[in-house]
């Protein structure tokens, strides 16, 4: 099976967590697009929608759905989203796309959170995909900085401007034995909004599709 088909299913997979009178938070990425081009077979079980990024913003109201601020809805019922490589934690890298800061925010605002991903997500250390960080322009330098001292080796993804109109930086070699630790340590260097790490708040279910189906992972 390919890894669309893969991605298809951990998004039907996860229709099921969307109950009559859910606020549904939407994530970022060719995984989760698959869940919006699903979201109108479910629509009169969603009391409303809160949006990760601009793109999947624009896919929901393409399709009809009007998109609410997380102020307005306050807490979210249930959060779907994707991500660049998860653990036997539920521990995430997330990032990829770069809409890594209002993710972590509806993370934190979720009564729960779905994570879909296909099997070649699956790692036993995090870490061998880089990990995203969104800077403030003005520090991008000192934050680089700053990891290289942590061994890690930060690349700009030059060209990319974030929808909070700031930069990321993609770290290769971080060695991440203690998540929660390095995303702790990360998050307090100055300029850092953002660090891919999904550790203090990880996933409550993992959808995790492979060939032989979707193996489901609680924490
Ligand atoms: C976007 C993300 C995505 O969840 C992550 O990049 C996974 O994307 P995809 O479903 O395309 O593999 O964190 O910022």
């Amino acid at each position: 099976m390919d890894a669309s088909q893969k991605k298809r299913n951990a998004a039907e997979a996860a229709l099921q967590f969307i109950e009559p009178g859910t606020v549904l938070g939407v994530g970022t990425g060719s995984t989760v697009n698959f869940l919006i081009d699903m979201l109108p077979d479910v629509r009169d079980r969603i009391d409303g929608v809160v949006s990760s990024s601009n793109a999947s913003t624009a896919l929901l109201q393409e399709r009809g759905f009007e998109v609410r601020t997380l102020n307005e809805t306050g807490d979210i019922d249930v959060y779907i989203d994707g991500a660049d490589e998860c653990n036997k934690h539920l521990q995430l890298i997330k990032g990829g796309g770069g809409a890594l800061t209002r993710e972590k925010v509806l993370a934190a605002a979720a009564r729960r959170f779905v994570c879909i991903v296909d099997d070649s997500k699956l790692v036993g250390m995090l870490g061998r995909f880089p990990v995203p960080i969104e800077v403030l322009p003005m520090a991008q330098e000192l934050v680089s900085r700053q990891l290289l001292k942590m061994r890690g080796h930060p690349i700009w993804r030059e060209g990319f401007v974030t929808d909070n109109s700031n930069h990321i930086l993609d770290v290769e070699d971080l060695q991440i034995s203690n998540p929660p630790e390095m995303e702790a340590r990360i998050s307090q260097i100055p300029g850092v909004v953002t660090v891919g790490i999904f550790a203090a708040r990880p996933a409550d279910i993992l959808l995790i599709s492979g060939d032989g189906g979707i193996r489901e992972m609680r924490a």
